[in-house]
């Protein structure tokens, strides 16, 4: 097995690690002279100009790249896009209609509730494309269409480079949606094109950045609870950075959109808890640094997550975290590395099994 780590004290670190070769097995196939091209005969430009709603449909952390790619369909095609928890999908007669478009999402292609949900959209006629990580898997068998992610085998129980390679082929999807469509011009597609294929590069300082976030779990490692804010794109990192935490380092931790505090979590946040904001987006930035400062002025450790240039006033942020500039819409391609870092150094510290967190399994195969 240690041979198997490649040098690495866990499966996790190691795949964490292992996300820019990843980046680029899973999207450099998919770019053809500067062009997104998703190798879908059935997906030509005019069927995807005719698709009316897309469902992007998963469990866990691939529901999370589900919620960054709705965001990334409907900013950049305009094609409005929902995202359902497979087990929740199964069991709400969903309103679907032929010209829809459902996008199963899967590290493993075998979760029971995830494949339950593609049979059903099939029953019902709607076309099925899947997201997965496993090739002949019982998902990728049943889709009729299928889009392969590249991040090799994920043995850590906690989701890392598989979430970050569905959301590098959800964005390649929702270019050429755009594209096709008539939303994005040819020079657009490009630039946006180029842009993704530099996220291999993007997120090597983040992952050089470990040092220093090995440090703020040390400050934190014994808090009972923890909170992260974030809106848009932010929200959905919010979730997943929640996620991980929780999966492997058993702090209790939730996620928030950051505009709903005040309307009830804010009466947990006490003296020293840390709250996790992230602020990424410029369109959002001032909002999203109003309220981790009504967390500070009640006593929160606020973490600031920002990009190199935003000035952070004093009085809002006791440890700040900065990321390279990027496209806004790329931004949780680099963000959600030093959450998971976070999340890693807080259960090593704790003295956890981070490859194998208590209850949880690699792949959830009985509902
Ligand atoms: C389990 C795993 C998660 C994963 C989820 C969905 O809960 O522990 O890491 O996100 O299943 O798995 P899938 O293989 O369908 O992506």
């Amino acid at each position: 097995e240690a041979a198997e780590k490649g040098g690495y004290p866990h499966f996790m670190l190691k795949e964490i690690n292992e996300q820019p070769a990843a980046i680029t097995a899973t999207v450099s196939p998919r770019v053809e002279d500067g062009m997104p091209v998703l190798r879908v005969p059935e997906l030509t430009d005019e069927a995807l100009r005719k698709i009316g709603r897309v469902h992007l449909v998963a469990c866990g952390t691939a529901m999370h790249a589900g919620m960054v790619g709705k965001a990334a369909i409907e900013a950049l095609a305009r094609v409005p896009a929902e995202v359902d928890i497979a087990s929740e999908f199964r069991y709400r007669d969903p309103i679907l209609s032929p010209e829809d478009l459902v996008i199963i999402i899967s590290q493993s292609g075998e979760t029971s509730d995830t494949l339950a949900a593609l049979k059903l959209a099939k029953s019902r006629g709607v076309p099925v494309l899947a997201i997965v990580n496993v090739v002949g898997s019982s998902i990728a068998r049943a889709a009729d269409y299928v889009m392969y992610t590249y991040a090799g085998p994920e043995i850590a129980v906690a989701s890392t480079k598989a979430y970050m390679v569905q959301m590098c082929v959800l964005y390649l999807f929702a270019l050429r949606l755009a594209y096709a469509r008539g939303r994005l011009t040819e020079a657009e597609t490009r630039r946006y094109t180029a842009r993704l294929q530099d996220a291999a590069e993007i997120i090597k300082p983040r992952l050089a950045d470990c040092e220093y976030i090995k440090y703020l779990a040390s400050l934190f490692m014994n808090t009972q609870s923890c909170f992260f804010i974030g809106r848009g794109f932010d929200y959905s990192l919010s979730l997943e950075g929640s996620l991980k935490l929780k999966e492997i380092s058993y702090v209790h931790s939730d996620a928030y959109a950051a505009g709903e505090l005040k309307h009830g979590t804010i009466s947990l946040v006490t003296d020293g808890v840390p709250v996790i904001a992230l602020a990424t987006q410029k369109s959002v930035y001032e909002k999203t640094l109003s309220n981790a400062k009504e967390t500070k002025s009640r006593g929160a450790k606020v973490i600031l997550f920002t990009t190199k240039d935003t000035v952070v006033p004093e009085g809002i942020a006791d440890y700040i975290v900065r990321l390279d500039e990027y496209e806004d819409i790329f931004m949780p391609l680099q963000l959600i590395v030093p959450l998971q870092l976070f999340a890693y150094y807080m259960a090593v510290l704790r003295g956890c099994d981070v490859d194998k967190p208590r209850n949880l399994a690699k792949s959830v195969t009985v509902e």
